[in-house]
């Protein structure tokens, strides 16, 4: 297992789903974990089932927020002096309606949360990184950034451009030791993928899930122990890769919806 002791890792979107087990993964490998979202609530929810009351800031912030970015990364760096490790998790789903149909509203609040997002966390993060000639940035993408319909229009566009975002960052900084690569998590057993979070427009997800090779869903957990060894040494030439973690979804979308 890979030891994060003397790690700083700061994770998005840490208060339910992937970001809450990636918290409980980083944590049970020895790291101190910022665990930034939304809700303090649930954060430290997240921070309690971790078992890292001692290891953890728990902050709530919004990720489309530039002052908000700003004041979080400056707050872990007076309190560790460093990170890491960044890991932009923090994400939501569009309503998965046809592009005549998207108010101009649901495209900006997913764009901005989705894409610009992970932009702002890695611009704050990266000098931290620069100057100390090291970092790993993950960011969690989604089998909707290589194909259509995990999504409507926006959540899709969002998606791809997130993998852009991790391509740029990968050979603007990889020279100077940062290590930029993302997840494609097909569906995940989360709150943003489970039947109450439905839309008019959504797919029926279980039958979606029944015809993928895995015939499961994922678990948040497998998609943590991922992030753990993308963010270790064990991957230390890994650049600018993508990673999809989808049961086989991909592979058979005859299948899918
Ligand atoms: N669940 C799936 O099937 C699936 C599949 C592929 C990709 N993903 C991606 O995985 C990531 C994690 O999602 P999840 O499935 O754990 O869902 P989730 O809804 O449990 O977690 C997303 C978290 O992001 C937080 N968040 C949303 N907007 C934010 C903002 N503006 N600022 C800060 N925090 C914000 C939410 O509060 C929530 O805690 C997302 O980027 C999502 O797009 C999920």
């Amino acid at each position: 297992m890979n030891d994060f002791s003397g790690k700083v890792v700061v994770i998005t979107g840490a208060g339910s789903g992937m970001g809450r087990s990636m918290v409980a993964e980083f944590v049970s490998r020895g790291a101190k974990v910022a665990a930034l979202g939304r809700t303090l609530s649930k954060l430290n929810d997240s921070v309690d089932i971790a078992g890292g009351r001692s290891s953890c800031l728990a902050i709530e912030m919004n990720v489309s927020d530039e002052p908000h970015v700003v004041q979080v990364i400056n707050r872990v760096i007076e309190v560790w002096g460093q990170i890491d490790i960044l890991i932009n998790n923090a994400g939501i789903l569009d309503t998965y309606a046809p592009a005549h149909e998207v108010s101009l509203a649901e495209w900006e609040e997913v764009i901005s949360t989705n894409l610009t997002g992970p932009f702002l966390m890695s611009k704050y993060a990266i000098p931290h990184m620069l100057k100390a000639g090291q970092g790993a940035i993950i960011n969690i993408a989604s089998i909707s950034s290589i194909s259509a319909a995990g999504g409507g229009s926006a959540y899709t566009a969002s998606k791809h451009g997130v993998q852009g975002l991790m391509k740029q960052l990968c050979f603007e900084y990889g020279q100077q030791g940062i290590r930029v690569n993302e997840i494609c998590p097909g569906a995940t057993a989360t709150p943003m993928a489970m039947p109450q979070t439905k839309s008019a427009h959504s797919p029926d997800m279980e039958a979606a899930v029944a015809a993928v090779p895995a015939r499961r869903w994922c678990d948040p957990s497998e998609i943590a122990k991922l992030a753990a060894f993308l963010a270790s040494d064990d991957a230390s030439y890994i650049h600018g890769s993508s990673y999809v973690i989808d049961g086989g979804w991909l592979t058979a979308a005859r299948d899918a919806f």
